[in-house]
């Protein structure tokens, strides 16, 4: 593995690079730069969603990269996500064609269901809420998928995923699945390891995408963990990162993408969006990786505890 494209097989033919660039809290008027800074930086794989509300600028700093020739549209993998609010099975073709058009786009490499969750549909609201609640919705994950499979065989996107989806939840899908999910896009760090999960996917060839890989430093939207922790502190991290003369961060990618997990670090500052690529020149050892799952403490940034009691959401279990 010698360069920021390199890339895992997924179960039906296509590659995913195994580094990418997370969007999410990428505000309008840094986003663009921050997705032109990552190709230049050799990034060939950007994760978005419709509810990361940036798709447009993305897709601008997208065109214009491969309009001055530096990448052409093939050579990128370009994610986005179905948002709760658009399950029911009607949706979700429109809801892909309002990101493809934001996106300015053809074609998406992959398009997951970005939680399990349905929400009710409600005019310009990502979560709409009355009375401190969400209005969430019975919209069942496994017809919303049904609609997700058609999007394959309309060429619309080469492969269809699911995101923060347990096991079980897995199983229900894989059991009615015309089309296997190709992804799961979860919270994965040496402090919530999930080793079943992990066990799980590789026995179905399932990939993994490692989400908020740095443990979301600094986050405020969405952080609804009563007990914030800093990965990047890590005393077992760090004495790991100095000896090999790496950065924390690196050593938080490189566990991922050695064990041929994906994972999307955000960044909108240049030196970091680098730093975070620079993880393809060196070899964390057998003993560094299991030093690294021993710190696991199953603790969870993304937690979204205000849907714990619908049906479907998917941490209770774990
Ligand atoms: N599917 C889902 O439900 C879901 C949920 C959460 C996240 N995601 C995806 O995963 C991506 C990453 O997760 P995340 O944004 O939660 O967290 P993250 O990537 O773990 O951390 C991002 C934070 O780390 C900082 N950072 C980046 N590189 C650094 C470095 N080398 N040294 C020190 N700090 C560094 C960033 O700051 P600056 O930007 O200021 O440099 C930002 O504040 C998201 O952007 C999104 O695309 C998906």
């Amino acid at each position: 593995m010698a360069a920021a494209s390199a890339t895992r097989l997924l179960n039906n033919g296509c590659r995913i690079p195994l580094l990418g660039l997370g969007t999410w809290k990428s505000d309008p008027g840094v986003v663009g730069k921050a997705v032109s800074a990552a190709i230049d930086a050799g990034y060939r794989h950007i994760d978005g969603a419709y509810s990361y509300m940036n798709e447009a600028e993305v897709g601008a700093a997208v065109k214009k990269k491969v309009e001055e020739g530096v990448v052409t549209r093939e050579d990128l993998f370009i994610v986005s996500k179905l948002w709760c609010t658009f399950h029911a099975p009607e949706d979700v073709k429109p809801s892909l064609m309002q990101t493809l058009t934001a996106l300015q786009l053809t074609y998406l490499d992959l398009y997951l269901i970005h939680f399990p969750v349905g929400f009710q549909k409600v005019l310009g609201e990502l979560f709409p809420m009355r009375k401190g609640r969400v209005l969430v919705s019975d919209a069942d994950y496994v017809d919303t998928w049904r609609a997700m499979e058609v999007l394959v065989d309309e060429g619309l996107v080469k492969s269809i995923g699911v995101s923060n989806f347990n096991i079980s939840q897995l199983e229900r899908l894989l059991s009615v699945a015309r089309i296997i999910p190709a992804v799961n896009q979860v919270e994965l760090h040496p402090y919530l390891t999930q080793p079943e999960l992990v066990e799980f996917c590789a026995s179905r060839d399932i990939a993994l995408t490692a989400f908020s890989p740095l443990g979301s430093p600094g986050r405020t939207v969405l952080n609804d963990s009563a007990d914030p922790k800093d990965l990047l502190k890590d005393p077992v991290v760090e004495v790991i990162a100095k000896n090999h003369r790496k950065s924390s961060a690196q050593v938080l990618l490189r566990f991922h993408v050695q064990r041929n997990i994906a994972t999307i670090p955000k960044s909108v500052t240049p030196a970091r969006i680098q730093e975070n690529a620079e993880i393809f020149d060196f070899e964390l050892m057998d003993e560094d990786l299991q030093s690294l799952l021993t710190i696991n403490k199953n603790w969870r940034v993304c937690q979204l505890t205000m849907l714990q009691d619908h049906q479907f959401y998917p941490f209770n279990d774990s």
